[in-house]
């Protein structure tokens, strides 16, 4: 929550300005009293009555002619946290090389507090060298930045540079803020499909998308904790989590049994292969050469691996059942978890690569409770109720 903070809410010119007013609604309900400046261009994508509408307050708009003899250190002194969104390339420019030719530039620079930034912009332009070398000097400067993510762009162009949505940058803020109900926790989530290699080329590998485990681990994050995220699967996550990349069940082994000694909770939504090709091929196999004989091993089992441990963490695993989730009962006491989220991969609604997911929870005493279809993030946010929950009454 942020109840009682003051958020300054500045508004660059980009068709994602609209945004900017389910930013400002998002805020408002959260608790924060908010506050919006806008740029000369931003008033070309929004009304200025749309935000007033919404914080509460006109937004300001000009260094001259206001009330106030100095509205850039009176809107500085006022806030708690500047949030930029949409910030454009010249927005970031500005702010980058410390000018202050405008009031939300100039307020920038008289304020002291942490700023998040949320760029929008055309792929080209987010790719431009000048604008990354602004983005260093941005996150240099201490800035906290929330995407860009690909997506649908104005003009009807695709690719990264899509301003996050609101929520996003809601848990961004709230993060920056700190206070939420994990702050202190060490959390560590696993998430995406393990590949394991047959050949250069090619190897074994399955369907998940990674996007579970994702929402777990940004839902962790938005609510303070310090997060992990050992993934097969780049997608785009908050600066807040720290994400370590890599692709066979060996590597993510590692990776989390060298870190589960050092956190609180351990979330492994990963969908990992169980065997792999003994020997991977040095070579691309060859067609000419006849189907090869792939013999399999089996790959270490992290969870179980993790279970085992001494000390070990809150653990959660989740289960990929093809049926009903309830197969999964005699796998919750089997793999010594505190309980599994099992989902029944072959639903339309469930599973792989899906947006939303079916789960049910189960418990090594064989209880089970079956949620209805959410979306990945709302499943992630009830996961961690229940933890809290838990924890909290052990
Ligand atoms: O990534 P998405 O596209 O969003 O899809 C989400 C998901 C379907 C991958 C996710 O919801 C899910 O079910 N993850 C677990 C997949 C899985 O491997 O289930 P399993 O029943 O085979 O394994 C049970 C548990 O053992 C899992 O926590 C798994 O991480 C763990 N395991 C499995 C094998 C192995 N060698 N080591 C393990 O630690």
């Amino acid at each position: 929550m942020l109840t009682g903070r003051r958020i300054l809410l500045g508004v660059s010119g980009g068709v994602a300005a609209f945004k900017a007013a389910y930013l400002a609604r998002r805020l408002v309900e959260r608790g924060a009293e908010v506050r919006a400046i806008m740029t000369r261009s931003a008033r070309e994508f929004i009304g200025a009555q749309t935000l007033a509408a919404i914080t509460g307050s006109p937004p300001s708009e000009d260094l001259f002619g206001a009330d106030s003899v100095s509205p850039h250190t009176d809107l500085a002194g006022w806030s708690d946290l500047l949030v930029i969104a949409p910030a454009t390339a010249a927005t970031m420019a500005r702010l980058a090389n410390g000018l202050s030719d405008d009031l939300l530039s100039a307020t920038a620079l008289a304020f002291v507090g942490p700023v998040v930034v949320a760029p929008a912009m055309h792929t080209e332009m987010w790719e431009q060298p000048a604008t990354q070398r602004n983005l260093a000097l941005l996150k240099a400067d201490g800035v906290h930045t929330v995407g860009p993510v690909s997506g649908a762009l104005a003009g009807g162009d695709e690719g990264p540079g899509r301003m996050s949505e609101p929520e996003e940058i809601v848990d961004a803020i709230e993060i920056v803020l700190g206070g939420g109900a994990l702050s202190g926790t060490r959390v560590l989530v696993s998430a995406g499909g393990t590949r394991e290699p047959i050949d250069p080329v090619r190897y074994l590998g399955n369907r998940s998308s990674g996007k579970m485990g994702t929402a777990v681990a940004e839902e962790a994050a938005a609510r303070g904790a310090e997060v992990t995220l050992v993934t097969t699967a780049e997608l785009p996550v908050s600066d807040a989590v720290a994400v370590v990349v890599v692709e066979t069940a060996d590597e993510m082994a590692d990776a989390v049994w060298n870190r589960t000694g050092e956190v609180d909770v351990a979330v492994l939504a990963a969908a990992v292969a169980d065997f792999k090709p003994q020997d991977a091929a040095g070579s691309k196999l060859r067609r000419a050469s006849g189907p090869p004989d792939v013999k399999l091993v089996p790959t270490p089992d992290i969870l179980a691996g993790v279970a085992s441990q001494d000390d070990r963490p809150f653990l959660v695993g989740f289960a990929a059942e093809a049926g009903p989730a309830e197969q999964a009962v005699g796998k919750a006491a089997a793999k010594g978890v505190d309980f599994l989220v099992a989902n029944d991969v072959t639903l339309p609604d469930a599973g792989f690569g899906t947006d939303t997911n079916r789960v049910t929870i189960i418990r090594p005493t064989g209880d089970t409770d079956e949620w209805p279809v959410m979306s990945k993030r709302q499943v992630a946010a009830r996961l961690w109720d229940l933890i809290q929950g838990e924890r909290a009454s052990s």
